[in-house]
């Protein structure tokens, strides 16, 4: 009842020629109905990557927006710019923003509520450090990231918004978390969604998981009950490991049996 979403976050990798390309060849591949697919470029090419997309299931989005509409705010981007270069979502939160540029939750939910009400989906991003982790804080801080985010939000915008849970210990590092160990984080913040607001949000909201998820460790965290895509960034960056993770995210058809011998 949840479509999957594997969502690529491009960082502030490729040049123009390199981006198009990938996206086009992510246009062309085929990848299963059922899976939902987006790239986030660097702002500089969204235009280029959305006409190079175009006409494909491919969707766009950015990786950061500011929450004014429009004035003297140097360096910024706008929903309405994004929503006028084909973008569809916008990464909120992401830990490099969190922790390498300094947003904090009061930022972060700002831009959040200006992505939904331009009609954008957000794709919240929380995650804890491997020092809170190893303290026992992973859920401390994931609330808070949370509450933070997503305060005064309503229920009909929540169930528009996709979470990303992405242990910051395993962003980039080759370290993934384990099926287990994601699941256990993904089936609290459904049980958080729940509570902070009910069980039809909690069954409805999409929780991706992100953190060096590669083709081959793809099926194994789709496999979670409460993990419903994937935010990949470094894998993201070639079409063979992108559409490996598309196509792992979604169960293998059953091997067929005509060959099996009569009894
Ligand atoms: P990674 O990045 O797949 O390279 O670990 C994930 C992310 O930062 O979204």
């Amino acid at each position: 009842m949840r479509r999957p979403l594997i969502a690529g976050n491009w960082k502030m990798n490729l040049n123009r020629s390199d981006a198009v390309a990938l996206a086009k060849g992510l246009a062309d591949a085929s990848t299963p109905d059922e899976v939902d697919v987006l790239v986030c470029p660097s702002n500089v090419y969204l235009d280029a990557v959305s006409a190079a997309a175009s006409g494909s299931k491919v969707a766009l989005g950015a990786q950061d927006v500011y929450f004014e509409s429009n004035g003297a705010f140097t360096g910024e981007t706008s929903t309405d710019m994004l929503s006028d270069v084909g973008c569809s979502h916008v990464i909120l939160g992401h830990s490099e923003r969190r922790n390498v540029i300094g947003e904090p939750d009061e930022l972060i939910n700002k831009k959040l509520k200006a992505t939904l009400a331009a009609g954008l989906t957000p794709v919240l991003c929380v995650g804890e450090l491997l020092e809170e982790r190893e303290a026992g804080k992973t859920m401390d801080v994931v609330t808070a990231q949370f509450d933070g985010s997503l305060a005064g939000v309503s229920e009909a915008d929540v169930q528009k918004t996709v979470i990303a849970y992405e242990p910051v210990w395993a962003i980039g590092t080759g370290k993934t978390a384990t099926p287990e160990q994601a699941q256990e984080v993904h089936a609290d913040l459904r049980k958080l969604l729940a509570e902070r607001y009910n069980q039809q949000t909690a069954d409805t909201v999409r929780i991706l998981y992100g953190g060096s998820v590669k083709p081959d460790n793809a099926a194994m965290l789709m496999s979670q009950p409460d993990i419903d895509g994937a935010l990949v960034g470094g894998a993201s960056l070639k079409v063979d490991s992108f559409t490996g993770i598309i196509n792992a995210s979604v169960p293998q058809a059953a091997p067929c049996s005509i060959n099996k011998p009569r009894s």
